[in-house]
């Protein structure tokens, strides 16, 4: 495009401010990948959730009070005599559980990508970092509203810092701010909740997107359309971001907003997961609810947690299970990135990897019933086993070394069965047992003796259609 100067208003603001380099540079000029797929969708997604809850929040803030006292009537006047209040509260109640559901889709199509190899590595770091943000931010909102919920499920997490030898108690006291949950942990939740962690959000997005556009973003082939440049040293495989994805994203838009407002007209408590009916009871310190699940974007790494007897090793665990996300570059070698070209192996441990996150999320907001605990376990083994699988096939393993490291994984966790299994639980152990096992026979054995299974496939140089 030209470097002409434009007259009137916007040459006036572009001789003082770079308005249209930017433009330009990051949105008209920036040439993206011919290929994208629905997968691409969710960035775009997240950045709208992102402005729906600030702007929801904002209209909330108008009339919430943080104080235990008036708290949770606060809530209430909202939704019954501040007009459009309702409205206000279901949009950003229901936008926090679509922002989960738009980012666990985004950080997955990473995975199904390889997005997070290089050059892509800190983009990486700064979507997890979001990502832990995210948490933060969902879990100090969700103690607001101040119902049986939001205080119990707030002692439950606050409680778990309590487990961290020496320093514990008095840590779990200085974030409380008090010596039980009280007004003073609400008013600094609140704070950070409405002020500190959406400007850190806001920041990081920024330098997230910053990154994507240094590097350029990687596509459903997993090749790097900078490697074949025309006579114009513009990608030959790259089409403008404007207008062609800014129409796209909009089909996108339409049908996530279609989603949206039929949760949030028709089932804003989406069945008990969006909005938990114990909530509607105001908090009370004296009466514990029987069993207090988190919300159901917590649900697999509180599976991680719960799955484990000793309360300190649980919470590593569950801390663990958020950190091994960031060295996902470092864990995956394997020079192919796309799923396309990647092994059949890869393909199951992938989906599976995926299926089993799910299931820990159902199993992380139930009641802990034995059954439900040994399977939370055996999910919690194959959800880090998957990372060690992804390790192994960063390149071609001897036989050898197959049966090795089967033998050894299986070898670990059967060692634990042991130590706690008895004639009573036999069965249920030993049946649940063969999961995992399976599982690491499929993605460490068959390939050393179906060599097919563990081949990746020849990548192409440029973009498929
Ligand atoms: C508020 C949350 C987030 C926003 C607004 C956001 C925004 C975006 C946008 C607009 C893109 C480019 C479009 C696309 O590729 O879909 C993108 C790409 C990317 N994001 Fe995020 N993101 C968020 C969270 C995350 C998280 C939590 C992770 C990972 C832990 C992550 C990892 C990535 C990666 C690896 C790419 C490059 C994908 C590719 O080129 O194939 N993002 N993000």
């Amino acid at each position: 495009m030209s470097e002409a100067r434009s007259g009137g208003l916007l040459g006036w603001v572009d001789d003082r401010f770079p308005l249209s380099k930017m433009w330009r540079e990051h949105v008209s000029e920036y040439y993206a990948p011919k290929n994208f797929n629905f997968w691409y969708f969710f960035g775009s997604l997240a950045l709208l959730t992102l402005v729906i809850q600030v702007v929801s929040g904002i209209f909330l803030t108008m009339n919430y009070v943080p104080s235990g006292d008036r708290a949770f009537e606060s809530v209430e006047y909202i939704m019954r005599d501040v007009q459009w209040g309702w409205l206000m509260r279901y949009i950003h109640t229901t936008g926090a559980s679509a922002f989960f559901v738009v980012v666990y889709l985004h950080m997955f199509r990473a995975l199904l990508y390889g997005s997070y190899k290089q050059p892509r590595e800190l983009l990486w770091i700064f979507g997890w970092l979001i990502f832990l943000v995210l948490m933060a931010e969902a879990f100090m909102g969700y103690l607001l509203p101040w119902g049986q919920m939001s205080y119990w499920g707030a002692q439950v997490i606050v409680n778990l810092f309590s487990t961290i030898p020496l320093i514990g108690p008095d840590l779990v006291t200085w974030i409380r701010g008090d010596f039980l949950i009280s007004d003073a942990t609400l008013n600094r939740f609140f704070a950070l909740h409405v002020v500190a962690l959406p400007l850190v959000l806001v920041m990081l997005v920024f330098v997230h997107i910053i990154a994507l556009h240094e590097v350029g973003s990687n596509n459903p082939d997993g090749v790097e359309i900078k490697k074949h440049k025309g006579p114009d040293g513009k990608p030959l495989d790259g089409i403008p971001f404007h207008p062609y994805y800014t129409v796209k994203d909009i089909v996108g838009v339409g049908v996530f907003l279609i989603l949206f407002f039929a949760v949030m007209f028709f089932a804003p408590e989406f069945g008990g997961y969006f909005l938990k009916a114990d909530n509607f009871v105001m908090a009370d310190p004296l009466v514990t609810p029987d069993f207090i699940p988190p919300v159901w974007y917590y649900g697999a790494f509180y599976t991680t947690l719960r799955v484990i007897p000793d309360p300190f090793l649980g919470v590593l665990t569950m801390f663990g299970a958020v950190f091994v996300l960031l060295f996902l570059p470092w864990i995956d070698r394997n020079p192919v990135k796309s799923i396309r070209y990647r092994s059949p192996v890869h393909k199951f441990n992938l989906i599976f990897f995926g299926l089993t996150f799910v299931l820990m999320t159902w199993l992380g907001t139930n009641p802990p019933d034995p059954l439900l605990v040994e399977l939370g376990l055996r999910a919690t083994v194959i959800y880090f086993v998957f990372f060690v699988v992804l390790w192994f096939h960063s390149r071609e393993r001897s036989m050898v070394m197959s049966v090795a490291t089967f033998l050894v994984l299986v070898g670990l966790y059967t060692i634990y069965d042991l130590t706690r299994v008895d004639s009573e639980t036999a069965l249920l152990v030993w049946s649940v047992w063969l999961v995992p096992t399976i599982y690491l026979a499929i993605t460490l054995l068959l390939p050393a003796f179906m060599r097919g299974t563990g081949q990746d496939k020849p990548v192409p140089e440029r973009v498929t259609a």
